[in-house]
């Protein structure tokens, strides 16, 4: 960690107790620590809401059974090519894939390419970790 700075806070005394009881339910050791991760996780929607360069990891759940599916799911993944970093794909039963597609790109397209991967007919599950390139956040 780079300089740090401290500063005070001035907040209602219910609200602080809420705070409190939240961040020994996480585990935290001390405030500063919790407010850290509130910031970052906060400065991570912004990059992702100013459409900035961002990752992100996407879980998608379908049996391959589904007609024309795995074939209609590589299309979409082909034609973002440019900012698909990985892809993985474990066989969870004989029927049922799992598979989680890491992405780095501006969050519209990533959002865009997740859209599409979600509206796929036969997809069960889907879900976008929205993440960072990690730049604003050390
Ligand atoms: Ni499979």
């Amino acid at each position: 960690m780079k300089g740090i700075t401290r500063f005070g806070v001035s907040l209602e005394e219910a609200l602080l107790q809420r705070f409190d009881d939240h961040i020994h339910r996480r585990n935290y050791t001390n405030r500063s620590e919790a407010i850290r991760d509130l910031i970052r996780e906060e400065l991570v929607r912004e990059e992702w809401r100013q459409n900035s360069e961002v990752t992100g990891a996407i879980t998608l759940v379908y049996d391959h059974h589904q007609r024309g599916l795995v074939a209609r799911l590589l299309d979409i993944q082909h034609h973002y090519h440019h900012i698909i970093f990985s892809s993985q794909h474990i066989h969870l039963d004989h029927d049922n894939c799992l598979e989680i597609i890491v992405a780095k790109g501006n969050a519209a397209t990533v959002e865009e390419l997740y859209g599409k991967l979600k509206a796929a007919k036969g997809v069960n599950h889907t879900s976008l970790a929205m993440a960072t390139t990690g730049k604003i956040t050390d």
